[in-house]
């Protein structure tokens, strides 16, 4: 089991370490106690649970590069799930284990299932057949407002930021299990007041730490296409989650941005959170993930650490046999600090190899907040 610990133990120079871009009030003391689920964990990094990510990770040294390989420490485990619409297989997966606490990329080209997937794991769809546990714990028809009070949130490809909403607003719609959403206790204010600001304070946490705070009462349909991303990114954290998927995170976010919003996924992961994403660019899986899962026409098709994985022939030959799919995707310049490709042998998955039919055109850069480091 992982060896993380809950945010609530912290002490307030551990705090002071916190995130590179922290903002004032992750220094204070009070914000040990955004987090209201035991257990779950908090919002800040600590020496303590950057070294329990990379025990995470050093556990995948030994594992094999098969699909459907068994991890030392899985937190979702998925058996025989498959799902297709008419005639068409969308999933079909055998057997997947994420490993806990660690960054997976779920990659392949595109149509191979990676989204009906994230849909089925989360419970925003049906599968024909399968089960899949998160923590042990059954989630077959679980709906998905309760997969996410269980800990396990995801984002969208296409945004759902609620546009008459203001962004405060859509991010405490994202917290669970509100005591003020039962009728009987909605009456009695003491009862929920103090989790009701505890809430407002993580969330204007997460909207600073989004680059999001001064747009705070602002309607969510004014933000742009890569602000609605970073929000609903923002909002999935309210449910303090133990594990995250995020599908292609990086999609419509302008350049300037990637490189922080990189930072902040690593960061999930470094503040005890298991990371599932789905991205094209090898460039930036290759640069924050722990291991990737390649997923082609449905299946599993290979596993690995990024290196291994770049230079496997079937995922080659699933990237090169989808050419015909690709569309003029916008190109995004190389991340500075991505790790040159693994060029090796003549076939090696290049790092600018992208798939991205279905990509949203990047925003317009300079809305203020985006131009922020
Ligand atoms: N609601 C749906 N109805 C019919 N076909 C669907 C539906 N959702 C997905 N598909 C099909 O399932 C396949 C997998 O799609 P998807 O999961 O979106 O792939 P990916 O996210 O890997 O690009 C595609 O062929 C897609 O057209
Ligand atoms: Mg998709």
């Amino acid at each position: 089991m992982s060896e993380r610990s809950s945010s609530s133990t912290h002490s307030a120079d551990e705090i002071g370490t916190a995130a590179p871009d922290g903002d004032q009030a992750t220094r204070g003391a009070s914000t040990v106690m955004l987090s209201t689920t035991e257990g779950r964990p908090g919002l800040i990094v600590t020496e303590e649970s950057r070294a329990a990510a990379r025990r995470q990770a050093a556990m995948l040294e030994g594992v094999e590069h098969t699909p459907g390989v068994p991890k030392p420490d899985p937190v979702l485990v998925a058996d025989k799930v498959r799902r297709s619409f008419g005639g068409l297989v969308a999933v079909d997966v055998e057997h997947v284990e994420f490993q806990r606490g660690v960054i997976t990329a779920l990659i392949g080209p595109n149509g191979a299932g990676k989204t009906t997937f994230f849909n089925l794991l989360t419970g925003f769809d049906r599968p024909d057949t399968g089960t899949w546990k998160l923590d042990g714990r059954s989630l077959a028809r679980v709906p998905s407002y309760r997969v996410a009070r269980l800990g396990m949130v995801r984002t969208f490809q296409l945004t759902k930021a609620l546009s008459r909403l203001t962004v405060m607003e859509n991010m405490l719609l994202g917290g669970a299990s509100q005591r003020g959403e039962h009728f009987l206790a909605a009456l009695v204010p003491g009862l929920w007041r103090g989790q009701e600001k505890l809430m407002e304070q993580r969330a204007k946490v997460l909207l600073d730490r989004f680059m999001l705070g001064p747009k705070a009462p602002d309607f969510a349909g004014t933000l742009s296409g890569g602000q609605r991303k970073l929000l609903e990114m923002a909002r999935a954290l309210m449910v303090e989650p133990s594990v995250v998927m995020l599908d292609e995170p990086m999609a419509g976010v302008n350049p300037a941005l990637t490189q922080s919003l990189l930072g902040h996924v690593k960061e999930l992961r470094d503040q005890g959170m298991t990371v599932l994403f789905v991205e094209h660019d090898m460039d930036v899986v290759a640069d924050i993930s722990d291991w990737v899962v390649v997923m082609a026409q449905g299946s599993i098709i290979a596993e690995g650490p990024p290196s291994v994985i770049m230079r496997n022939r079937d995922v080659i030959d699933a990237y090169l046999g989808t050419q015909h799919d690709e569309v003029d995707a916008p190109a995004r310049p190389a991340a500075p600090s991505a790790p040159a490709p693994p060029a090796e042998g003549p076939g090696a998955v290049r790092a600018d190899a992208r798939v991205a039919a279905d990509r949203p055109a990047a925003d317009t850069p300079p809305a203020d907040v985006e131009r922020q480091p």
